[in-house]
């Protein structure tokens, strides 16, 4: 894997070799540690962060849904993540921020618990390809609403889309789709979905979704552009029936979906307004359209 020189452990700046954590650490056993993943784009005027600050307030929601007080502010962790991003010199990559209980404690109640936080940045480019992929429907329901909350970025809600990578990868599919506990179409393992019918654009609400920044860039561009966008249920016959279907994510940004359960989407690969869209997008993170210049912060 890549490495950096630099990992920003509990307000310092480590080495890659020193940034080591214990066995015991509590999150590692029960899944309660929130993260967030952001990308780094390089632009005319030097790299830039993506919506650092939005990424950086579901980060503090995320600790407070699980009860981490992060003993650091948002103005620094922002401060501290441009430096680390400068410090590694990485102009085009990912950054991830992560809290989690840590070492002296077990038992499931982190009551009285140390809090630790750290951040890594790593160079990185393409995470689903760049190509339409094929998705396949897990059969595990993507978490219930009202099983924790699913707005926060919980580490423990991953073990659902690990076991849901691991069967539709075992099957020969590139990515998995949730359907929520009605049987709507929900999200990705780590994506937000829309399709595209008649030049209208649809995704489900918010309800059953961790629903992204990239998806809200997505629907902000769109809106801007002209285009229509609904949110609403739907089931995934409206995807098979659809012209166009694509993923969106921080890491996987605009993916275009060519097949759903080995059936054909539109014409298998990226569709006219998938492509306006992405094209569209990636003007947006590389700074190239000042419209949206208030979700960049740069580096240098
Ligand atoms: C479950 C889930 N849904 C959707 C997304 C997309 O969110 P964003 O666009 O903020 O990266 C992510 C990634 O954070 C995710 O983990």
């Amino acid at each position: 894997m890549n490495t950096t020189k630099y990992i920003w452990m509990d307000g310092k700046f480590k080495k890659w070799n020193d940034s080591k954590i214990h066995i015991f650490t509590h999150s590692l056993h029960y899944g309660g540690a929130v993260f967030e993943g952001l990308r780094v784009y390089n632009t005319p005027d030097g790299p830039v962060i993506f919506r650092l600050k939005d990424h950086i307030k579901r980060f503090f929601y995320s600790a407070n849904a699980i009860g981490i007080k992060i003993p650091f502010s948002q103005k620094q962790m922002s401060e501290d993540a441009v430096k680390l991003v400068k410090r590694n010199k990485i102009k085009s990559g990912y950054l991830r921020p992560i809290a989690y209980y840590g070492y002296g404690k077990m038992g499931l109640c982190p009551l009285g618990a140390k809090v630790n936080v750290s951040m890594f940045a790593l160079g990185f480019a393409s995470y689903l390809g760049g190509d339409a992929i094929k998705v396949g429907i897990t059969k595990f329901i993507r978490i219930h609403p009202n099983t924790t909350d699913i707005n926060a970025k919980i580490t423990g809600h991953y073990a659902n889309s690990i076991m849901a990578s691991l069967e539709v990868h075992k099957a020969g599919y590139d990515e998995a789709l949730f359907l929520d506990y009605k049987g709507n179409v929900a999200e990705g393992p780590g994506e937000n979905i829309f399709i595209v019918k008649n030049g209208v654009l649809y995704t489900p609400p918010s309800d059953n979704i961790l629903a992204g920044f990239t998806r809200d860039s997505i629907i902000t561009v769109s809106k801007d552009i002209g285009y229509k966008v609904i949110e609403k249920h739907f089931k995934p016959k409206d995807i098979y029936n659809s012209d166009e279907a694509f993923f969106t994510g921080t890491a996987a940004e605009i993916t275009p979906i060519g097949y759903l359960d080995n059936k054909k989407i539109g014409s298998g690969t990226i569709g006219p307004v998938t492509k306006k869209l992405k094209d569209d997008y990636m003007d947006v993170v590389r700074g190239r359209n000042s419209k949206y210049r208030k979700w960049l912060t740069y580096v240098n």
